[in-house]
């Protein structure tokens, strides 16, 4: 495969680990911008490349091949407009926007230039969720109750849990498990309740728990938690054993896990177990192998700008049904 070089817009936290993942499966890094001129330094020294000075700069370099888009949520759609505008291919990390509307702008952006834009929905590529994907469209039955427990390190009480940065609890982790809801049960959502609440974070900051009620047009009855109180270790640890999707397919109970698989019932008992390390467990390395094998023209299945746009219309529609 070429080795494609790609630049970074936002060099913190997420950056370093897509930047390691991307070296792993043959990349190379042409270096990054971000407002903060040290956590672009910091992410060059790492891995390679240099720090630009402007975004515009970055996405105007003919040694940069894609754009990967790790900032703040409020600056998701500029960035993804900037680098569409320059014909570069685009990664943009979770939301795609603050909102629907917002969202809607990235897409004609991205339609406007025809580059491929790839969403950071890893969580599809866990490998105990991938054998669920797969598990589910191969049965006969469908599932007709799924439950997601959604679960992370404290994070919402930074820029991320604020209305114009960051969204709190339902932008933050209602974008990544509403895909999931949607990847794995892709039926249209007739019905939804939500509820979000603060159960520890003083005003300014927006709630940091939700939770949310659906059906389906395929008549499937959906729950869905999501919340940023698991305990601080969940940055290092997978969380294989608490972030859970329940599917309950005729008379199995299948319940997946980031890095473990079971069925129980239905005449046979599975239980698989896969990689416990972040990069692998959290789906990050499978979701940047396949960002590269689509810049390569490979047709593989990758969230893309229209599943970010959809996530962006889930999450409005759990904040007008609270
Ligand atoms: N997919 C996942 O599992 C996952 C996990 C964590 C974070 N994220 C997403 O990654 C993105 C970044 O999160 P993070 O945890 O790395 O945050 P972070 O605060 O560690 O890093 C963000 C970086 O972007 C820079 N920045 C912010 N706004 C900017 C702007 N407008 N222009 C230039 N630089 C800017 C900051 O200075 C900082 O260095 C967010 O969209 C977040 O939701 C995704």
């Amino acid at each position: 495969m070429q080795k494609y070089r790609i630049g970074f817009i936002g060099c913190g936290e997420i950056a370093h680990m897509h930047a390691a993942c991307l070296l792993d499966n043959g990349a190379l890094i042409a270096g990054g911008y971000d407002f903060n001129e040290a956590a672009a330094r910091q992410l060059a020294d790492r891995f390679g490349g240099k720090a630009f000075a402007d975004p515009e700069q970055l996405c105007q370099d003919r040694d940069v091949d894609a754009v990967y888009i790790c900032t703040r949520h409020d600056s998701h759609v500029q960035y993804v407009t900037m680098a569409a505008r320059n014909g570069k291919a685009i990664f943009c990390e979770k939301p795609l926007a603050m909102n629907a509307e917002a969202a809607a702008e990235a897409v004609e952006a991205v339609e406007k230039y025809g580059v491929p834009c790839v969403l950071g929905f890893n969580h599809r590529y866990s490998p105990g969720i991938a054998k669920l994907k797969q598990y589910l469209l191969e049965h006969q039955e469908q599932a007709q109750i799924l439950h997601f427990q959604f679960v992370t390190a404290p994070f919402l009480k930074s820029w991320a849990g604020l209305q114009e940065q960051g969204g709190g609890v339902l932008v933050c982790l209602g974008s990544h498990v509403l895909d999931l809801v949607h990847y794995l049960a892709p039926s249209e959502v007739v019905q939804l309740q939500s509820m979000a609440v603060g159960l520890r974070l003083p005003s300014p900051y927006l709630e940091d728990a939700f939770g949310a009620v659906m059906t389906n047009e395929a008549g499937q009855f959906i729950t869905v938690q999501a919340h940023d109180l698991g305990n601080r270790d969940f940055s290092t640890d997978p969380a294989h054993r608490i972030n859970t999707v329940q599917a309950f397919i005729g008379d199995e109970a299948v319940v997946a896990r980031p890095s473990q698989f079971e069925v129980w019932g239905g005449g046979r008992n599975v239980s698989e177990r896969y990689r416990t390390d972040v990069l692998h467990a959290w789906g990050y390395q499978e979701l940047n192998k396949r960002f590269l094998q689509r810049l390569s023209g490979e047709n593989i299945d990758v969230p893309d700008v229209y599943a970010g746009w959809h996530a962006a219309k889930m999450v409005e529609k759990c904040r007008n049904n609270r």
